[in-house]
């Protein structure tokens, strides 16, 4: 069963604006899938819809094989989402978020646990959030997002704002919650980052779908030697 099928997904926001024009899209399990395009080109909108926290204007989201405009509930159970800018309550300590947010996880002790283990915030995991620089604080959201073991886990943006290491900790960390059983949907500016991580990449532009493949095959296409000469060759 795949992850996640979308079929026509259209989202007009009051106020006319049609963020997506009828977008197609597959998640497989076991892979990661990738949303990269040109700033204002429906990213977070999609990934807001797949989440359950806008409703299409028209068309088709499922999950797991249940529709996101009828079993929301029952699709958040087994999902997780990192908004692309999110805030951590600041007046918790790191430990203390994290506790918070794995008593909501099937197994609340395993997902502290291995929370504290994603997170990797060494001494500062005991001082407040607020005191966090921008790294150490998506560090937090992606441990929160990714430790109750998610079937699907949709991110915004995972590495931005990360420096070099801490980005490769974190595709790591992706990676292998893969290899775990996690499906993930993220979507990423890093060319190079979504070459590297990525099984399969939807190519978004004005809010459709204009090119899609794996890396390889992309690059193959266009003849282009990197992603970024893909995209610039799709986009432009
Ligand atoms: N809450 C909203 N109300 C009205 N229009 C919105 C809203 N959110 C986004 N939009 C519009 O929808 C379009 C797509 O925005 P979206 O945030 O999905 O783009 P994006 O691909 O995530 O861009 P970025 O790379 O800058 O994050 C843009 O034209 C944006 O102005
Ligand atoms: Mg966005």
């Amino acid at each position: 069963m795949p992850a996640l099928v979308a079929r026509g997904v259209r989202k007009i926001y009051r106020g006319g604006v049609e963020a997506l024009k009828g977008v197609d899209l597959e998640v497989r399990e076991g892979t990661v899938t990738g949303l990269v395009g040109p700033n204002g080109a429906g990213k977070s909108t999609f990934l807001r819809v797949a989440a359950t926290l806008l409703t299409p204007t028209e068309g088709i989201v499922i999950v797991y094989g249940k529709d996101v405009r009828k079993r929301a509930d029952d699709i958040r159970r087994v999902i997780s989402y990192l908004p692309e800018e999110a805030g951590t309550y600041g007046y918790l300590t790191g430990r203390e978020y994290l506790r918070f947010f794995a008593s909501f996880c099937e197994d609340p002790e395993e997902a502290f646990k291995r929370g504290l283990e994603i997170a990797s915030l060494g001494d500062a995991i005991n001082r407040k959030t607020k005191e966090y620089s921008k790294g150490m604080r998506r560090r937090l959201l992606i441990a929160r997002t990714l430790m109750g073991r998610p079937r699907l886990a949709i991110m915004d943006e995972p590495t931005s704002g990360l420096d070099v290491l801490q980005a490769l900790a974190v595709r790591d960390i992706i990676r292998r919650s893969v290899e775990e059983g996690s499906a993930v949907l993220l979507s990423s500016h890093n060319m190079l980052e979504v070459e590297h991580l990525c099984d399969h990449v939807y190519l978004i532009h004005e809010g459709r779908i204009v090119e899609s493949g794996s890396p390889s095959e992309l690059k193959e296409r266009y003849g282009a030697r990197s992603m970024e000469e893909v995209f610039r060759e799709v986009v432009s």
